[in-house]
């Protein structure tokens, strides 16, 4: 079985911590080796991406390696997922073929594939990137899937490590915030687990409606308890902002969005005034501002949030690089 990466929370322990440390060597000593001479890695988007498809490349060349991002339907043939259909649609090649096919090419294989809305049990179990790690002989890397976001949070969990001094029992606050559009619950499952296996307390803020998937509340739950912190929910912001150390802001559908995409978006519209604020931020003990880009100023967040001194999702941004480069090395073997 070759070594996928599919979710953070199947790390062990130890390997995160080495991931982590690696990660913060590669950082303080920036250079271009050749540890990776030889190796290819295939970038296949079926969604689009300024920071994981630059950082990913820009991984694979400063470790000596090859990188070719492919996006599905624009230069690389759309690809039909469903089993013993007749394709007569647009889908020009199964991903039974396709998969196999880049399995001969690549050394590893990273993937980016939303959810859908349409199913959200096939969308909660993330279906869509377990089916392609099944069909791949070789390492599979998930650059964002309809429920998680592993080189995010792994990025996210090097930026609290740089920013929280002892972050256990710090307080962590993942709120959700207004967007115009419905988005995946990837980063906030992401960022739940990230902040769960710092061992900080954990607070999620969101308006009614908009719980996360209560698996990964658990599985979160679990992490805070095994470090013997807390995981809270609330729909009060100013409740939740008080004292943190960490506010990490986001968007995210409701579930209500698999039953009508109209209803979802006017419940959504209700919640425009779950804006990150200046006035927030001075509730929380000198908090770190994070948010996993790309962000709508003055929607999300007010501006002069962004650009204060609370700000880290540049470095949060930048640190993507540097743990993916370390997360190479480690799929390639050198550890
Ligand atoms: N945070 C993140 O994954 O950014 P992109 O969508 O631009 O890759």
């Amino acid at each position: 079985m070759p070594q996928h990466f599919l979710h953070l929370a199947d790390v062990p322990e130890g390997t995160l911590y080495q991931l982590l440390d690696m990660a913060q060597r590669l950082k303080r000593n920036r250079k271009r080796e050749q540890v990776a001479e030889g190796k290819s890695i295939g970038l296949l988007f079926f969604n689009a991406s300024l920071r994981t498809r630059t950082s990913m490349d820009i991984a694979a060349y400063e470790l000596g390696a090859h990188a070719l991002t492919l996006d599905v339907g624009k230069g690389v043939w759309p690809l039909e997922w469903q089993d013993s259909v007749i394709m007569d649609g647009i889908a020009a090649e199964h991903i039974r073929d396709a998969i196999p096919v880049l399995s001969r090419y690549f050394h590893a294989l990273g993937v980016r594939v939303f959810p859908r809305f349409k199913n959200y049990e096939e969308d909660s179990t993330d279906w869509a990137i377990h089916r392609i790690a099944e069909l791949s002989s070789i390492p599979v890397i998930n650059l964002e899937s309809a429920f998680d976001h592993p080189c995010q949070a792994l990025g996210d969990l090097m930026t609290i490590r740089e920013h929280v001094v002892i972050p256990r029992k710090k307080k962590f606050v993942l709120t959700w915030a207004y967007h115009p559009r419905a988005l995946p619950m990837s980063v906030p499952n992401a960022a739940l687990i990230a902040a769960a296996r710092s061992g900080m307390d954990v607070v999620v803020a969101r308006p009614e409606g908009f719980e996360l998937d209560e698996r990964v509340m658990e599985q979160a739950r679990s992490f805070c308890e095994r470090l013997g912190s807390r995981l809270e929910e609330t729909s009060n912001r100013t409740e939740a902002f008080e004292g943190a150390h960490v506010i990490y802001a986001k968007s995210w559908a409701s579930r209500l969005i698999y039953e009508s995409v109209d209803e979802e978006a006017r419940l959504r519209e209700m919640y425009r005034d779950w804006i990150v604020t200046m006035d927030l931020m001075k509730l929380t003990d000198k908090a770190i501002f994070m948010h996993c880009l790309p962000i709508r100023r003055g929607v999300v967040v007010e501006e002069a949030v962004l650009e204060s001194p609370f700000a880290r999702h540049i470095e949060q941004a930048e640190n993507r690089l540097h743990v993916q480069k370390a997360l190479l090395r480690w799929i390639w073997g050198d550890r």
